[in-house]
């Protein structure tokens, strides 16, 4: 069964300060387009069309205005931006991305799920360790990074034979087994999962800060060793960290390009 495609673009974004009053950090500019654009056209890089943004409350007319029905030609030309077919959601309060995975049950429809957060911004479109996984998709998939700053992240810790065992959030604050974190091998905003997926959220249990984590769905996969970790190809941006943050990631995809 073909994967199908979630955009996670909700939250409050309270990092970005004054930009986030009164419009979604997902339609902030990156580069020359709005944030989300990029997620989008990474599921469609994949060749998975049919994608649910769940978004906030406030912000659900701002992102229909852009993005409508998912097919979008480039201002002034003929040129598809993205040629996908869109279905929407609003998360009314915020409850982690696990909350917005459990969303998709039905939409997903016992096929397999694509998640991407809708702020994170990659060199190169990793659409062949994605379709490699959608060949079989009965495994869970993730993707890591060594970044210098884990502590913002989810990391994984390997065992000896290099399977994931563990996987730790922002470690001292949400998983308080640790003060810092194991590793520096963060886990990013890019995730496949099999049907069952909605069964391991069904069942989790709020976090520390009251959110049902993603990073539980992963440390169930793990525990039951049907969890892949492929290394990211070239450079991920977490975009949704300061405001700084945005100018660096757009010079990044001038020099390089971005979804390659
Ligand atoms: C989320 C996840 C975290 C992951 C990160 C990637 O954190 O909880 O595990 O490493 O995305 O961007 P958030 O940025 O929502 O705090």
């Amino acid at each position: 069964m073909q994967p199908k495609g979630l955009i996670c673009a909700g939250g409050e974004a309270t990092r970005l300060g004054e930009l986030t009053r009164v419009t979604n950090k997902h339609l902030l500019p990156v580069g020359s387009w709005p944030m989300i654009y990029y997620p989008l056209q990474q599921l469609q890089l994949a060749g998975i069309t049919d994608v649910l943004l769940v978004t906030g409350k406030g912000h659900a007319g701002q992102m229909i205005d852009l993005l409508g029905d998912g097919r979008l030609a480039a201002r002034g030309g003929a040129d598809a931006v993205l040629e996908l077919d869109l279905t929407y959601k609003v998360q009314t309060e915020p409850g982690g991305i696990a909350q917005v995975v459990g969303m998709a049950r039905d939409f997903a429809a016992g096929a397999p799920l694509v998640v991407v957060l809708g702020d994170n911004v990659f060199e190169r479109s990793q659409s062949e360790a994605i379709a490699a996984w959608a060949e079989d998709p009965v495994r869970a998939r993730i993707f890591v990074k060594d970044v210098d700053d884990p502590e913002n992240f989810g990391v994984v810790v390997y065992g000896e034979d290099g399977t994931v065992t563990d996987i730790v959030e922002k470690a001292g604050v949400v998983d308080t087994r640790y003060d810092s974190p194991p590793t520096s091998h963060a886990v990013v905003g890019l995730y496949c999962y099999p049907p069952d997926v909605f069964d391991v959220i069904a069942r989790l249990e709020p976090s520390a800060r009251g959110e049902l984590e993603i990073t539980d769905v992963n440390r169930h996969y793990a525990a039951s060793g049907r969890l892949d970790a492929v290394e990211v190809e070239g450079w991920w941006e977490d975009a949704g960290k300061h405001w700084q943050h945005l100018a660096d990631i757009g010079r990044l995809i001038e020099q390089t390009g971005a979804n390659r």
